[in-house]
């Protein structure tokens, strides 16, 4: 069964900037409204929508042509970190931890989740794992680092979890999904991103957890609903069943693309209007 779409259009985000607080007092309310962004420009068009911003490590596949987000590196992190919040005046930004910078220790994660706090001005990160992540979550919200965390499908384990299928289509691979988000949640974070499972046990885990549970690929039962932006508006080739395209905008580039070309070609651009004249010539 899938929930009805209710009549709850109005804007319920803060006047100023959100704070994981925010988004925590949103859990069983109007649906967080996320979006990942990478660049200034995208971030600052998203804002007065969105309640959240992810710079998702997703930025590896999607603007650096990567075939998974494990070659993604803290720095590229940082650097789209901080491109994103020059445009967020009123979501929240949440930057992803990559592959490799938080797994090994919680002084480890520590270390480099408070550098892409201090030097993008985000207010939070996001790292992959559940029980195995308790430990580092409670280190880090305990010491000003607030996490949100991301169960269910984890892209960073796609060796050892064998792909980016649906999880919990059978009711046997349900509770380790459940115990981990519980986990997480338990541990300090403030939301938790659940990534592609079945409806039911996404509703499931939504009624037995007690922060938000933002869900991609994870049915309309939860407490928001994130997508990566470019596949949403159709600017990446990889369209997975979970993602409804709202626009097709590779579409207009290409068009706009081979109008260009051709102008070139023929001289038809730069014409007049586009082109310098000598100072006091007419016009
Ligand atoms: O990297 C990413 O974009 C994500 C998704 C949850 C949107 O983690």
């Amino acid at each position: 069964m899938t929930t009805e779409p209710k009549d709850v259009s109005v804007d319920v985000r803060p006047k100023r900037q959100a704070t994981v607080k925010h988004i925590a007092t949103r859990k069983g309310g109007t649906p967080l409204v996320c979006l990942t962004a990478y660049i200034t420009p995208m971030a600052a068009r998203l804002d007065q929508h969105c309640d959240l911003l992810l710079v998702g490590d997703s930025v590896g596949m999607v603007l650096y042509g990567m075939d998974s987000t494990l070659g993604v590196s803290l720095d590229m992190m940082i650097s789209h970190g901080r491109a994103v919040c020059r445009g967020a005046k009123q979501a929240l930004v949440v930057i992803d931890m990559p592959f490799g910078s938080y797994e090994e220790s919680k002084e480890q994660a520590f270390r480099n989740a408070a550098r892409v706090l201090s030097e993008t001005g985000a207010g939070a990160v996001k790292l992959e794992g559940g029980i195995e992540m308790v430990e580092t979550v409670e280190f880090l919200s305990k010491r000003g680092i607030p996490v949100l965390g991301h169960v269910g499908l984890m892209p960073q384990s796609v060796h050892t979890n064998g792909g980016y299928g649906a999880r919990g289509r059978t009711v046997d691979e349900w509770q380790p999904i459940i115990d981990d988000a519980k986990a997480i949640a338990n541990a300090g974070a403030f939301a938790v991103v659940l990534e592609g499972v079945a409806e039911p046990l996404a509703r499931k885990v939504t009624e037995e957890v007690a922060v938000p549970i933002i869900g991609i690929g994870a049915s309309n039962a939860c407490d928001g609903q994130i997508l990566v932006t470019e596949d949403m508006l159709g600017l990446f080739a990889i369209n997975p069943k979970f993602v409804k395209r709202y626009a097709e905008l590779g579409d207009g580039i290409a068009s706009a693309i081979e109008t260009y070309a051709d102008e070139v070609r023929t001289r038809a651009f730069p014409s007049e209007e586009y082109t310098y004249k000598m100072r006091g010539a007419n016009q």
